[in-house]
């Protein structure tokens, strides 16, 4: 027998092209278990409106649970011939209940407002376990600033040698980020709390159901929306989670891209675990970053999805179109690899080693204590403008004798500006350059402590 939704006014069934171009099943049936919940909750408002009797809904409740029970050991599945999963299902219920108490379900919803309730629930779910893998990688970065509170590297502006920094502060620095992007993650999440069942296929039921009772009944705590057409024909919900996950995508990628530079010989930072790097099949020696360039690779795809997704979505007018079918395989993909992601990038943290005698020798390299004597030199008086061309000498010499600033003569700095006395050896050295900034959110051991402290504290709210 025909299982389409629709076949009353057709005198043909699809054509085979059509039907292959139409099916959704294959990548909508993860909605399964959230169809079924809807069903749920849709036959108690038929209830409560009078269309269903009380024995019926028993019924209804039962084939719906033997329905469910079947899709999760697998004994029940969608077949192509089924266009969707919302079909499918009815096919199964139909199956259990008979076509008089199975036909009765459909009454007063749409297609249109169950996907649109469904995919929020799968959403807002994954929101949850994608927020949860976040925070374990916030712990590895975290664990790795307080296993490493006082290793001192060159901290970098345009890739060059800037000022030196504390690891600490450097691994920090990448938490603050993904604390917004769980921060993110919960505010969407609030947002998307409103449930769209109940708005049929854009206008809305005549049969007196009761939209806030559903949306009660599958844990939307901001109730029903408030306009139906909305409700179906809307997807910012989707398009924001897009980003979301890109963004998340785009901010593993900066550690990432980090991770594979440190990892050269030529740095030497760090050194990865065997069992979170890779080999090469011809070059025995090889020992390859392969996490972090899947990451890097992998948050161009989520960029990808959300840009599609965009372009999907611009110009569509009200209500529901089925272009709107193209909304989720893209975010699918995004939670699908962030969630098999997250776990690798997260072992591959918690167990690098940190080459300290490698970044403490290189922290003071390329004359990143420059900024130290032009502000040493303000201390006594001496206008900035000067003090910085006065650095710039020293520098400037220093490049013409190959030497570091440090290796400076008392005579050399006399030379290049009588204020330079030999007291501006105190702020010469990494320790003290680091001590010295240690105004909120600096990069001194006093400050990063203070930093450290603030993030965990907020990771065990978040
Ligand atoms: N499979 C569709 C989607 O994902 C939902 C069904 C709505 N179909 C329709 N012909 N109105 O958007």
């Amino acid at each position: 027998s025909d299982v389409r939704l629709w076949g009353g006014r057709f005198a043909d069934g699809p054509a085979e092209a059509l039907a292959k171009l139409s099916a959704s099943v294959h990548f909508d049936w993860r909605l399964a278990p959230y169809d079924i919940a809807g069903s749920r909750a849709h036959a108690r408002v038929l209830n409560k409106a009078g269309l269903l009797t009380d024995d019926e809904l028993a019924r209804m409740i039962e084939g719906l649970d033997s329905l469910e029970a079947a899709v999760a050991d697998g004994s029940f599945t969608g077949t192509i011939a089924d266009e969707d999963v919302h079909t499918a299902l009815e096919r199964g219920l139909l199956e259990r209940l008979g076509p008089d108490l199975g036909g009765k379900l459909r009454a007063g919803r749409s297609r249109n407002d169950q996907v649109a309730t469904l995919f929020r629930m799968y959403l807002r779910d994954h929101a949850r376990i994608i927020g949860g893998l976040i925070a374990e990688l916030q712990d590895a970065l975290v664990g790795l600033a307080e296993a490493h509170p006082d290793v001192a590297m060159p901290g970098r502006t345009h890739l060059q040698h800037a000022q030196p920094v504390l690891f600490a502060h450097h691994m920090l620095a990448h938490v603050q980020p993904l604390s917004r992007d769980a921060e993110r993650l919960r505010q969407w999440d609030e947002r998307t709390a409103v449930s769209p069942y109940g708005s049929g296929a854009l206008a809305g039921s005549s049969l007196g159901l009761d939209p806030e009772a559903v949306a009660a009944d599958l844990g939307f705590e901001r109730g029903s929306v408030g306009n139906s057409i909305d409700g179906t024909a809307s997807r910012d919900f989707v398009a924001e989670f897009a980003f979301i996950t890109a963004m998340i995508g785009v901010n593993l990628s900066r550690i990432a891209e980090e991770i594979i530079i440190w990892n050269t010989k030529e740095f030497s930072f760090v050194t990865l675990h065997d069992a979170f790097s890779t080999g090469s099949s011809i070059m025995p020696q090889k020992k390859n970053p392969d996490i972090a360039e899947l990451a890097r690779g992998k948050s161009g795809r989520l960029v990808g999805n959300l840009t599609g997704l965009m372009a999907t979505l611009k110009a569509l007018p009200l209500a529901y179109n089925r272009d709107l079918q193209e909304d989720k395989e893209p975010v699918f993909d995004s939670c699908d690899q962030l969630e098999v992601l997250l776990p690798a990038f997260t072992g591959m943290m918690a167990t690098l080693t940190v080459n300290r005698e490698r970044m403490e020798e290189l922290a003071p390299a390329g004359f990143s204590l420059a900024t130290d004597i032009a502000e040493w030199l303000v201390k006594q008086g001496v206008p900035f403008r000067v003090a910085h061309e006065v650095a710039g000498e020293c520098v400037k010499v220093c490049e013409q004798q190959g030497i570091e600033l440090e290796e400076l003569t008392d005579e050399q700095f006399a030379k290049i500006s009588e204020h330079l006395t030999p007291e501006v050896r105190t702020v010469l050295n990494v320790p003290g350059a680091l001590a010295s900034r240690n105004g909120r959110g600096g990069t001194a051991p006093s400050a990063v402590a203070v930093q450290l402290a603030e993030v965990k504290a907020d990771l065990v709210t978040q």
